[in-house]
């Protein structure tokens, strides 16, 4: 949430384009408003504005400013509403120090308080404000900026990823962080930039230091000393993470949105993401086989992808795997959580908050429990709080809605199911073996799929625009699916959709149907295929339209439904156990189809933003 990029020359140069460049990698991270400040020849330049980058860019020309340093920032509003005054840059009452700041300063009342009573003047509603003012009355004291920083940073309780500049300190920025992200790139020698994700600093350099929490590096042009604030200051040698994402992944190449390319990315994600290698996965194996309870948490379409998972590692694991809202871990498991438990932990981004305070909750709870982490982002926070961690191949997701992240999620929860298989025998080998095979041909399915039929679910979408309410109904591993469809169009077609089980819609939601009330099926021939057949004759009988998601080759419910999108996988069990991964992009689809129907623009949907870094 919120996207934070600095820069640092040696020498003045068009740096307000760079600058602008670096935000619009990161508008995915919160769009309301956006602003850079520029430092050349000992002055601050500062240009912001509410609305969308381009809109600001076309007004007040960032590409224009020339200078040295560049501090930039996309905003997610969280203190004060989504105007000019309230986005960031923010600075002091002289001018001289400039602050972008992604995250939230829990105590900013007391602080702004004891500001006011000392003559500051305040121009926002933020709490980010008050980190200028701070800094400059420990300067006025006599303190230099890297410990007038330290000394603010420390009475600042919450989470920050922080850049920072002063007029009077032109050869160097300030980048800090507490739980919320920050990577550093260098050209040795020449410039450093800064941003709050990957993709910003993809133009320049794959290799990155991660800033760790607490931590707090002083960029130079083309160098960088990092120290830790909350002790001595002692500098820390860092090793550089190299991650191996193509700058074309970040951008939209040919495609009208992020979303549609990202759906279409979807089979050589997945591809990508079957090359785990067996040793990761065996070792995953090991500590679910010999755990005694075991939690799977995340957020969002990562919960999503884990209740998908779930159904899978159970079925060959042969224990139960409790799935919990990471938002909920800690309030479910207060008085039950035990020693020997390990909570396998799923996040695209490693980022969100809720997450990482669950995890670091149970490790502060219980000292010999262990998390496994599935997360797209080497390096992240989560990989940190973590014994072993995969990651998933889906590359940069720019889109705000997840799409190959969640399919990559399930495909490596699945592969994870089908190591501990192997390992348990639970099963002859030909049979695990066309386990295998089915999770192995989901890209081909995909990418069959996708050849075929996005025409025709963008007819279905102007069928179902003209109906207020519908659902996606499913049982047993399909009510994920199910669950994550609704999801998609919530957020990117602004529609109430719900994804549910269908056994359970008729203890309540089956009132809302009528004549013509559409109901989307989710129906591959799994186990629970008959009852749900049941439950399609229930809504038929009360008028309702149904939709149904099923194999190339299905008869029954085909023949029960008024409109059919047919996956082009076969009819057998092996390939239904992986149906949460070959049914979703139809609904991903739908979701897009529907946004653009709504004159929405699905990258950048109402009030969201990706990578939730606040509670
Ligand atoms: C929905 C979506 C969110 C995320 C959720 C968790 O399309 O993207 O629901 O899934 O915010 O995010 P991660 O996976 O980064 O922890």
């Amino acid at each position: 949430m919120c996207g934070i990029f600095g820069i640092i020359y040696l020498g003045n140069k068009q740096i307000g384009k760079i600058a602008l460049e670096g935000i619009r990698r990161l508008e995915y991270r919160g769009y309301d408003s956006c602003g850079i400040v520029v430092h050349k020849n000992g002055e601050l330049y500062l240009r912001k504005d509410s609305g969308k980058i381009q809109e600001i860019q076309d007004k007040l020309k960032f590409d224009e400013l020339i200078g040295n340093i560049a501090l930039a920032h996309t905003r997610w509003a969280t203190h004060g509403a989504p105007i000019k005054k309230n986005s960031h840059p923010h600075l002091d009452c002289k001018n001289e120090i400039a602050v972008v700041h992604n995250g939230i300063i829990e105590n900013f009342i007391s602080l702004k308080k004891e500001l006011l009573s000392k003559g500051h003047v305040f121009q926002s509603d933020t709490d980010t404000e008050i980190i200028p003012h701070l800094i400059e009355e420990y300067i006025k004291e006599g303190i230099d900026f890297k410990n007038s920083v330290i000394k603010t940073l420390k009475r600042c309780k919450g989470a920050y990823g922080i850049v920072i500049c002063y007029s009077k300190e032109p050869n160097s920025i300030i980048v800090a962080r507490k739980e919320s992200p920050i990577i550093i790139g260098l050209d040795k020698g020449k410039v450093s930039y800064c941003a709050s994700d990957i993709p910003a600093l993809l133009p320049y350099t794959r290799d990155f230091y991660i800033l760790g929490d607490n931590e707090l590096a002083i960029l130079r042009p083309g160098d960088v000393s990092i120290v830790n604030f909350k002790n001595e200051p002692i500098e820390i040698t860092k090793p550089l993470k190299h991650i191996d994402w193509s700058i074309d992944a970040a951008e939209k190449g040919g495609y009208e949105h992020f979303m549609l390319k990202e759906i279409f990315e979807e089979p050589n994600a997945l591809r990508r993401t079957l090359k785990i290698s067996e040793n990761e996965l065996k070792m995953f194996a090991k500590e679910l086989m010999d755990a005694e309870n075991i939690y799977i948490t995340a957020a969002g379409t990562s919960y999503y992808a884990s209740l998908a998972g779930k159904y899978i590692i159970t079925k060959f694991l042969g224990k139960y795997i409790q799935e919990i809202e990471c938002s909920e871990l800690e309030n479910q498991l207060l008085d039950s959580l035990k020693n020997n438990s390990v909570i396998i932990a799923v996040s695209q981004s490693g980022e969100t908050i809720d997450l990482i305070e669950a995890i670091r909750w149970a490790r502060k709870a219980q000292k010999n429990i262990k998390i496994l982490s599935l997360t797209n982002v080497v390096g992240s926070s989560i990989t940190r709080y973590s014994d072993l961690t995969i990651i998933t191949q889906a590359g940069p997701e720019i889109g705000v809605a997840a799409t190959k992240t969640y399919t990559t999620q399930v495909l490596s929860l699945g592969l994870i199911g089908l190591q501990i298989a192997r390992e348990r025998n639970v099963l002859p080998k030909e049979e695990i073996d066309s386990y295998y095979d089915a999770l192995k041909s989901s890209p081909d399915i995909i990418e069959d799929f996708l050849k075929k039929t996005n025409h025709s679910i963008e007819k279905l979408v102007d069928n179902l625009e003209k109906n207020a309410n519908y659902f996606f109904l499913a049982r047993g591993i399909s009510i994920a699916t199910a669950k994550e469809g609704g999801l998609k169009l919530k957020e990117v077609a602004c529609r109430f959709i719900e994804g549910y089980s269908a056994a359970n819609a008729k203890h309540g939601p089956i009132a809302l149907v009528r004549e013509g009330f559409p109901i989307i099926f989710i129906a591959p021939p799994d186990e629970s295929y008959e009852r749900l057949v049941g439950n399609i004759m229930e809504f038929k009988a009360r008028g309702g339209h149904i939709i149904s998601v099923v194999v190339e080759s299905d008869e029954i419910i085909s023949d029960l439904s008024d409109t059919v999108i047919r996956i082009p996988q076969p009819a057998n069990k092996y390939y239904n156990l992986f149906s949460p991964i070959t049914f979703i992009p139809a609904l991903q689809l739908l979701a897009y189809h529907s946004a653009l129907a709504h004159g929405l623009d699905p990258d950048q949907p109402l009030n969201l933003a990706k990578t939730v870094t606040v509670h």
